[in-house]
């Protein structure tokens, strides 16, 4: 995402106007990666459901509503702000290892698209729930094809040492069961291996994996209607070759071409959101000890928690840069931890306090991930689409900081 460089959507403009840390995000850019991804698997007809943990805020997640996104929630938090977002409930698939029973009801109220069920209990729980209310819940097997997506260990899902998703054979098991029971529609089979994947080769095998089951399950009689591949597509942060979508849909495509009627679905987050967005963060102070020099800034992890929780790399550059030796630094916040790093190691121009600074790739998994650590109000979010500059979320008060206290 590029901030234009005069005006009143400017960097400065932004930041002066509405102060530090301060996300921006660009809604026409998320848009068009929506177009992207849909025209690449344009012979399917995909249903594109945003997964909205990347990225919840409400403009920034209404504007994919508007675009025709359908939603993958995975709490009853996350359900009821894609409703309130403007996504069709028809359009929403529910995700997630620990649904309670309060959460199933809230979505088979809501008249979901379909719950993806992760285990044989949650199963029983969903055709409990459903039996109640006198429904028929929509669902899906996420499968546990034991594939090893090639990404960082904490965002990796898709392996049997992962507590997600159901092995083959006891999800063939969990089919025969719920084609048995009235209270539960056998709808699809879902998988997703990951997050951040940039290697063709786990999609292929995850892709596989998911037709193969689609095929057991007509074995047994029972047709499916969606395949759903989850998320993951990566992006490129630093030098990562990132999977092109045309080749992402060339697998996927490969491996269902038995199944010319089959409904696919994909769950994106980070692949629409993370490149919509900025972090702006202004300098405070320069110091230095004797083996390192620090830029302490106005952000920290509480506003982008990925650098401290996996090891994350984020371009960092400022805003309008000044003459002058480049320097090897630190950008650090003010949170009482050395864990406490925006960036390591990079070649800075000189910087000022009060000097604007732009993080990059922030609109997915940032604010989303964000925490009141350290009493830390979190930051106001922007979100821009064409001319217009709308005040997303406002900055948290010191108030908010105690509001649920007693
Ligand atoms: N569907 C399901 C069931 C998921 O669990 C996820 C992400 C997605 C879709 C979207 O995946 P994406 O397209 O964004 O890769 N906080 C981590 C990422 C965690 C992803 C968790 N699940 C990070 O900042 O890298």
């Amino acid at each position: 995402m590029i901030l234009a460089r005069r005006g009143p959507a400017s960097a400065s403009a932004l930041a002066r106007r509405f102060g530090t840390p301060l996300f921006v995000y660009d809604a026409r850019e998320a848009r068009l990666r929506l177009r992207a991804l849909d025209a690449a698997f344009r012979a399917r007809r995909p249903l594109i459901c945003y997964a909205l943990k990347a990225n919840p805020c409400r403009a920034f997640a209404a504007s994919l509503a508007r675009a025709g996104a359908g939603a993958d929630v995975v709490s009853g938090g996350e359900l009821a702000r894609a409703l309130r977002a403007g996504f069709p409930p028809a359009k929403i698939v529910f995700s997630g290892v620990g649904k309670t029973a309060e959460e199933l009801r809230a979505g088979l109220r809501a008249g979901l698209l379909c719950f993806n069920v992760e285990s044989g209990e949650e199963m029983a729980t969903l055709a409990r729930e459903a039996g109640r209310l006198r429904r028929r819940a929509p669902m899906a097997v996420r499968l546990n094809p034991d594939v090893d997506a090639r990404t960082h260990p904490h965002i990796s899902t898709g392996r049997a040492d992962n507590k997600f998703g159901v092995e083959i054979p006891e999800a063939l098991a969990l089919y025969r069961r719920a084609a048995k029971d009235g209270r539960l529609r056998v709808l699809g089979a879902q998988c997703h291996i990951g997050s951040q994947i940039t290697e063709l080769a786990a999609f292929r095998e995850a892709a596989r994996a998911l037709a193969r089951a689609v095929a057991e399950v007509a074995a047994m009689g029972v047709r499916l209607e969606h395949a759903d591949m989850g998320g993951g597509l990566g992006v490129v942060y630093k030098d990562e070759t990132p999977i092109e979508p045309e080749k992402f849909a060339r697998v996927v495509e490969d491996a269902l071409r038995a199944w010319p009627g089959l409904r696919l679905l994909l769950e994106p987050g980070r692949w629409l959101a993370a490149d919509a967005g900025v972090l702006l963060t202004r300098v405070l102070y320069n110091k230095a000890t004797s083996r390192r020099r620090f830029v302490v800034v106005d952000a920290a992890m509480t506003d982008l928690p990925r650098p401290a929780l996996y090891g994350a790399w984020h371009p960092v550059a400022p805003v309008a840069p000044r003459r002058g030796p480049r320097r090897r630094v630190d950008v650090v916040g003010p949170v009482c931890e050395s864990g406490d790093f925006l960036a390591r190691d990079r070649l800075l121009p000189p910087l000022k306090s009060g000097d604007l600074l732009a993080v990059g790739k922030a609109g997915a998994y940032a604010f989303s991930m964000s925490s009141q650590y350290n009493s830390r109000p979190r930051a106001a979010e922007i979100v821009l689409d064409g001319g217009k500059v709308m005040l997303a979320r406002r900055r948290e008060t010191l108030a908010d900081l105690v509001r649920a206290e007693r």
